[in-house]
């Protein structure tokens, strides 16, 4: 097994979840919660960045906040559940740096296929990076969750990692790991670990490599995800 996997699974169940902190089905499982506390602390993360504003923020913010020039960029599409996150955060009194950025998802080519993808600041990402860790907890389905790793992938360090939750139980999000697998071949290497909470994928960025984007499914993929916008635009985030 992975050095990295198995020291955090070795040591997850030793750290606390408290029930009177976690908010409940929406948030990260609390096994899941366990392992990436752990996780981050085994590979000794300093900087960090997540897709998905929650628990997770404040489970990861613990673990770096001992680092020096220690960083979490937090990014949600809802003010609302960022804002939250935000106020549980500096309610514990965790003294890391977490900077929470609230971007709108919005349609962008990916190659040929057209995917809902966080509108961040062109190059903001690549700027605060090399992270050592990226955690992919976005809105479920078609939500931003293929485009990430996309966005994220040059601003991981080679040897860093990007994990995703909610991997057992969605087809869609497997059928994101076998989109990157194809994109990136031996430059990531993904672990399942299905026994965790909903299934975290852990993916291990080798080495830097630019996608080579499949362009079978696009067009249905492209449609699906005008679909899913118009829908947003219709329900808007709180
Ligand atoms: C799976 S949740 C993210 C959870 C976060 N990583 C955590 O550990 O709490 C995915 C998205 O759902 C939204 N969300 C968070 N809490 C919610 C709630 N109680 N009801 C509806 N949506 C919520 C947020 O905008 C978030 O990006």
């Amino acid at each position: 097994m992975n050095p990295d996997i198995a020291a955090a699974v070795a040591a997850m169940d030793k750290i606390p979840v408290s029930q009177m902190e976690h908010p409940g089905d929406w948030a990260l499982d609390p096994s899941s919660c366990r392992f990436l506390a752990a996780f981050t602390r085994a590979i000794g993360a300093r900087r960090v960045i997540e897709f998905g504003s929650g628990f997770s923020t404040l489970m990861m913010a613990r673990e770096i906040a001992a680092h020096e020039g220690n960083y979490l960029l937090s990014v949600d599409d809802s003010p609302h559940y960022s804002a939250l996150a935000r106020e549980a955060l500096e309610s514990s009194e965790c003294a890391a740096k977490v900077d929470f950025r609230v971007a709108p998802l919005r349609p962008r080519f990916y190659g040929r296929r057209l995917l809902l993808s966080y509108a961040l600041p062109k190059g903001l990402v690549d700027a605060l990076g090399p992270f050592d860790l990226a955690f992919v907890d976005a809105p479920h389905h078609n939500h931003g969750r293929e485009s990430v790793f996309y966005d994220l992938f040059p601003a991981v360090a080679p040897g860093g990692y990007i994990i995703l939750d909610d991997s057992n139980s969605h087809d869609q999000d497997n059928k994101f790991i076998k989109s990157w697998k194809a994109a990136y071949g031996g430059a990531m290497e993904a672990i399942p670990l299905e026994g965790i909470g909903n299934g975290l994928t852990v993916i291990e960025k080798v080495d830097d490599d630019v996608p080579f984007y499949q362009k079978e499914g696009a067009v249905g993929d492209s449609l699906r995800t005008l679909r899913d916008f118009s829908r947003l635009l219709l329900n808007k985030p709180e």
